[in-house]
């Protein structure tokens, strides 16, 4: 195990499969959210790099280049390539990425091994993308062809920024389009390291850029760039609407956008009150609370809801916060002041609006950004911390008394991407599962999402799918051929 010994090698931007300093010669501070130190100062981005790096990933595509002219067989080389690189520096990538963003080590590592396992996933899929031929009423050939859209922007968060690398990456790399990804401020050294990786795995030069700087300057750049053929972007809805705009204003690129949730996980009152209470406080804790699919509304029974809470509530305190890099630790930090503030606030307003604190509720230390598992009883729909992703260990739990009555409550939100129901009744878990509106929604589980199923959000959640094959269609055109005979 490395841990925060860790040497970093890689605080430049990676433009055209070389390690460069920005053009403006600005760098800004990585922190160490344990302690508020500088794990190291990082090349900033601004939009002349940006322009830079999408005109090497431009060169890269362009007809007859290196890119183009590889066959499928062997773009899907180079992902198994990458994907046994990440496997082989596990270490390094968990420990950068502990040190920036203060997750459990051993998560960071589960993390890191995912990357690899997505990387590996859609290197399988490159031989495999196939058109159709089409009957048609004038006997002409038809056939269509899937294309790749050209270059693409992709723009992560910083909460599992190496699973996002890959989750981003993958396919479009697998479907031929090179890549221009902004990671987040907090955490762009381990999107550096894999970068690095990326060069070693052999991608032609421009094929792959990783350009760390912050949202409204770099990340607008992208969003608003006429080369940038599509974006993806992982992150909150106010930036996600921001995306939007910016493909309006410019070129139309394609856009798909992941944006997080309010996610009910609802639980009768025939079920184990001790695995449902242990299945509760992972879906809301996981990640310090920072998680896109935290079941951040749980909707419990009448009839078990007090001794539900009191469960709740033990598991709360024995939840172990403190150093990442100490193998007990369940939970590290927040991510920075920001979100940290942020939650913050959010315990207050919870408290003021008459939610009964039943744990937690302060900082932990006053060094870094620990806040204790955080529990609200007695909530109801129309409260702040009920409506608001808080992003942080707060749970808040919420009573029910039926079927028809917690569907339409659950579904009360502008959100939409994921949802739990915890029951032994099967009739009961189908008719929630049909009838809510969200992108996944998990049935005596939670969080389960695979590398081989879509992933996305109904409503505000987003807009499209990534994951399994239809992250694919993200980074393609149908083209379709007409052949008189
Ligand atoms: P954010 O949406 O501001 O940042 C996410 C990414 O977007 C970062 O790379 C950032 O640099 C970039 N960005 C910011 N402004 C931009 C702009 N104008 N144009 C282009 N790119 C821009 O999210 P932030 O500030 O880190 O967190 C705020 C809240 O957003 C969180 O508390 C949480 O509620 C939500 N969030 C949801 C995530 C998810 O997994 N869906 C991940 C991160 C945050
Ligand atoms: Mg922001």
């Amino acid at each position: 195990m490395l841990g925060a010994k860790v040497s970093i090698k890689y605080t430049k931007l990676f433009i055209n499969n070389e390690f460069v300093d920005s053009v403006s010669g600005k760098k800004f501070a990585s922190i160490n959210p344990v302690d508020e130190t500088v794990v190291a100062e990082v090349a900033e981005a601004r939009m002349a790099d940006i322009d830079k790096a999408v005109a090497a990933a431009k060169k890269a595509f362009a007809r007859g280049s290196e890119w183009r002219s590889l066959q499928p067989a062997q773009r899907s080389a180079l992902l198994n390539k990458l994907a046994d690189l990440v496997e082989r520096h596990v270490q390094e990538i968990a420990s950068i990425m502990t040190l920036e963003n203060g997750k459990p080590f051993a998560h960071a590592v589960g993390e890191t091994q995912m990357a690899a396992d997505t990387f590996r996933y859609y290197a399988g899929w490159c031989d495999k993308i196939q058109g159709q031929t089409i009957p048609t009423d004038d006997g002409s050939l038809v056939m269509t062809r899937k294309e790749p859209v050209g270059v693409a922007g992709q723009i992560t968060p910083w909460n599992f920024p190496v699973l996002l690398y890959a989750i981003k990456l993958g396919p479009a790399l697998a479907a031929g389009c090179p890549v221009v990804l902004k990671p987040a401020e907090q955490t762009p050294l381990c999107n550096l390291y894999l970068a690095a990786l990326t060069k070693e795995a052999g991608f032609p030069p421009g094929v792959v850029n990783v350009v760390p700087g912050f949202g409204p300057t770099a990340g607008a750049a992208l969003a608003e760039h006429p080369d940038v053929a599509k974006i993806s972007f992982t992150g909150s809805v106010e930036v996600g609407k921001l995306i939007m705009k910016a493909s309006g204003n410019s070129n139309l690129k394609r856009v798909t956008l992941e944006l997080g949730g309010k996610s009910p996980l609802v639980i009768f009152d025939d079920v184990n009150v001790d695995k449902a209470a242990k299945i509760a406080h992972e879906a809301i804790f996981a990640n310090s609370g920072q998680v896109c699919i935290a079941a951040s509304r749980t909707y419990v029974h009448s009839k078990i809801y007090n001794e539900f809470v009191e469960k709740s509530r033990e598991l709360a305190l024995k939840r172990k916060v403190g150093d990442p890099f100490d193998a007990a630790t369940e939970q590290g930090p927040q991510v920075e002041k920001d979100i940290f503030d942020r939650v913050v606030t959010y315990i207050e307003i919870g408290k003021k609006e008459g939610a009964s604190l039943v744990t937690g509720g302060e900082r932990i230390g006053n060094k870094g950004y620990f806040i204790q598992p955080t529990i609200f009883a007695n909530v109801t729909d129309d409260m702040t911390i009920a409506k608001d992703e808080i992003f942080g260990p707060v749970q808040s739990i919420l009573k029910f008394d039926t079927l028809e009555e917690v569907i339409e409550r659950a579904n009360k939100t502008t959100y939409g991407l994921a949802a739990g129901v915890l029951t032994n009744d099967i009739t009961k878990a189908v008719k929630f599962a049909q009838a809510i509106e969200s992108g996944s929604v998990w049935v005596n589980h939670y969080a389960a999402t695979t590398l081989q199923a879509p992933f996305g959000g109904y409503k505000q959640s987003g807009i499209g799918r990534e994951l399994g094959p239809e992250a694919l269609d993200n980074y393609l055109e149908t083209k379709t051929i007409s052949i008189k005979l």
